[in-house]
């Protein structure tokens, strides 16, 4: 099989059905499994522990990612608890302070119940990175692009730092927002990638879903562990989705990013808008990095409204075209405002966020219409 990308996403872990010849994986709809003699079967038993289905899905992640390992789970939230649940009381995580506002939430509110630690830094300032580690701390959470305001932390020089620890930390990057079309943080270091496939890996918004991606043997067996052991498992028709998905992520990959690119050219130019965040327009102040680990900006742009709050919740009532909704990464375009919406549940920590941010999923319409929907939207505000 080559490797290129767009093979991959067609291709890994997809085989025709031996017997029909059926050319898509089939939805291998079943819980359980005949065997032949007690324990004589052929590699399944029963389906939280192991279908045929989610195996494919997980492989073709694997392969995406440039890991040795795939695990699907039920959610991205599933995927990072499975992650967490591997280190033990009184080790400390270091994270960023502006991950997801769901990861913040299981960090906070239930793994520091069972004494992990947490501290959260700017990651895009690796001084703050290195003064931020202790000798107990075993796990570094990035996230890059963050969820909302799109910064970038430079993912080879994080994991040089880390590298050079007596006990080295692992490091685990939530890929969600970048895909890896765009970035492959094994590559530049990285022991664990996290996804939330309810995004653009999914990319239709029709299912919830999370995966995590390792090249380290005794990680995967770990979480494998895990992954059976807790049960948080998708079932195999949210696996075929998103194996659907995938074989297009690259060719919808390079629309959100030119939609998007163009949506934040009009924006940046608009005087109702304060600033915009998206990693590859030259204001972005880590774009000459995000430059050089994407592959391409995105298809995510948060931007800042002048007036601030009330200003930005009416706008976000009053696009057409942009669906006003959480989430992200489906065909469709989605507006949200995270203070309130996708980042209620960080309001009062360290990772609050402005109350004046705007952040959009620009989907795959017509970059003309997107444009005339914004612009008239933001001529009502006022
Ligand atoms: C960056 C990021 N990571 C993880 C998650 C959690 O994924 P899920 O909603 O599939 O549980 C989200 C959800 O918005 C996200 O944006």
């Amino acid at each position: 099989m080559p490797n290129s990308f767009e093979t991959l996403a067609i291709h890994a872990g997809q085989e025709p059905d031996e017997q029909t010849g059926a050319v898509m994986t089939p939805i291998y709809q079943t819980s359980t499994y005949a065997q032949t003699a007690v324990g004589q079967h052929k590699g399944y038993e029963y389906s939280r522990t192991a279908n045929p289905t989610r195996t494919a899905l997980e492989a073709c992640l694997a392969a995406l990612e440039g890991g040795d390992y795939g695990l699907a789970f039920a959610s991205g939230m599933a995927a990072t608890d499975a992650v967490l649940r591997m280190l033990s009381p009184g080790d400390h995580v270091l994270a960023g302070n502006d991950v997801y506002g769901g990861t913040f939430r299981l960090f906070d509110k239930e793994f520091k119940r069972y004494g992990l630690n947490f501290s959260y830094v700017d990651t895009t300032d690796l001084e703050q990175v290195k003064a931020g580690l202790r000798a107990e701390t075993r796990l570094v959470w990035l996230e890059t692009p963050t969820n909302p305001l799109l910064s970038v932390t430079d993912l080879g020089a994080a994991a040089k730092i880390l590298k050079t620890q007596s006990k080295p930390p692992l490091l685990v990057v939530d890929n969600t927002f970048a895909t890896p079309y765009l970035q492959r943080p094994i590559e530049m270091g990285a022991d664990i990638v996290v996804h939330s496939t309810t995004k653009y890996l999914g990319g239709h918004s029709d299912i919830v879903g999370g995966a995590v991606v390792t090249h380290l043997e005794d990680l995967y067996t770990r979480m494998a562990f895990l992954q059976n052991a807790v049960g948080a498992v998708p079932g195999p028709m949210d696996c075929f989705l998103v194996l659907r998905g995938l074989k297009t992520l690259p060719i919808r990959m390079d629309r959100h990013a030119s939609n998007a690119e163009a949506v934040a050219d009009f924006l940046v130019d608009h005087p109702a808008v304060e600033r915009v965040l998206y990693p590859f327009h030259p204001t972005h102040p880590q774009v000459e990095i995000a430059q050089r680990q994407m592959r391409n900006g995105g298809g995510m742009v948060s931007f800042i409204m002048r007036g601030g709050e009330k200003e930005a919740r009416q706008l976000a009532e009053s696009t057409n075209i942009f669906t006003l909704a959480e989430s992200l990464g489906g065909v469709e375009s989605l507006i949200e405002v995270p203070a309130a919406m996708t980042h209620a549940s960080v309001a009062g920590s360290p990772l609050e966020v402005d109350p004046g941010l705007v952040r959009l999923s620009v989907g795959l319409e017509h970059i003309e219409d997107l444009r005339e929907d914004l612009e008239i939207a933001l001529e009502d505000v006022n």
